[in-house]
């Protein structure tokens, strides 16, 4: 059974990598088993503590991969060799493998998806992104099928049209996503045109991280506790899935206006 740290464990940085301009990974020293989507309460004493993702595995050590926003991810992303944060977790439900499975990744989603292909090396990877500036881990996973919007890099377009024809050829038993959510919504819709069960990694505000305050609420799944990552029986369900999410405040607001730490924006 897997174990669960309640309580903020202090954990050092070994190492620091940047991939992208605005986003680094940090190598905790840390023994966790984890499912991949799942993630972990990262604390800053005297700041705050948010959800991050856990984006690789090694004996001893787990990497967050950070994309600097505000004032929260800047100070992750800077700690230094040395430093510590506490961590809590993991929490949530993370993929479950079925056979047959295609992952499809948009901008930053692919630190979630990236401990799922480690897991899976000959399951297909479809990564997008806006332009070659924002790839990342191409040295990790030098087979991946990528396509970036201006052409840039790989096909242009988006990771729905290298996912189509897969789908229409009957290959796939199970897509796997995780990106701007406007994404995987779009990547559901065409799953459930072609009969393939979808399973994606929703992001919403959270505070507590393990189903008590409700503030990640969607619909009627708490995105901390129930998921984050949900099949497409619950999707179905949602009717926020791909339109809304809640803000701090609790005010419910476009996905536009909540943005999102996946679509890799400037
Ligand atoms: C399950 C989950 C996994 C995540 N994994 C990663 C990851 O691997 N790497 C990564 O860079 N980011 C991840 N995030 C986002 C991360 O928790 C922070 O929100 C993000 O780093 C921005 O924080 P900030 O305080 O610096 O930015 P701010 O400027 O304060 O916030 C920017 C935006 O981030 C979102 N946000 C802020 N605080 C929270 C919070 N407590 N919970 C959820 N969303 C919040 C809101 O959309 C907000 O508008 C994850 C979020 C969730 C819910
Ligand atoms: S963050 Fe508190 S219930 Fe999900």
């Amino acid at each position: 059974m897997q174990r669960i740290v309640e309580q903020p464990v202090m954990a050092r940085v070994l190492e620091r990598r940047d991939e992208a301009a605005d986003l680094r990974t940090l190598w905790l020293e840390r023994d966790m088993a984890f499912q991949p989507g799942q993630f972990v309460m990262v604390w800053i004493p005297e700041l705050d503590e948010k959800p991050y993702t856990i984006s690789a595995l090694r004996p001893g050590r787990i990497a967050l991969t950070v994309r600097r926003r505000g004032v929260f991810s800047s100070r992750l992303s800077d700690l230094r060799p040395g430093e510590s944060v506490g961590l809590r977790g993991p929490y949530g439900k993370g993929y479950a493998i079925k056979p047959r499975g295609v992952l499809v990744a948009g901008g930053c989603g692919l630190a979630v998806l990236a401990p799922l292909k480690d897991a899976l090396p000959d399951a297909p990877l479809i990564f997008g992104a806006r332009t070659r500036g924002e790839l990342l881990f191409l040295d990790r996973f030098p087979d991946m099928l990528l396509c970036t919007d201006d052409g840039s890099a790989g096909q242009r377009g988006f990771p729905t049209d290298l996912l189509r024809p897969r789908l229409e050829r009957g290959e796939v038993g199970v897509v796997y996503t995780c990106g701007p959510e406007v994404m995987m919504k779009a990547v559901f819709d065409l799953c459930e045109r072609h009969g393939v069960e979808c399973q994606a990694a929703l992001e919403r505000y959270m505070k507590c991280g393990f189903g008590l305050c409700a503030q990640c609420a969607c619909g009627d799944q708490r995105v901390c506790l129930d998921g984050p990552v949900f099949d497409s029986a619950a999707l179905r369900r949602m009717e926020e899935f791909g339109h809304w999410a809640r803000l701090k405040s609790g005010r419910r607001v476009t996905l536009n206006e909540y943005g999102n730490w996946r679509s890799c924006r400037p």
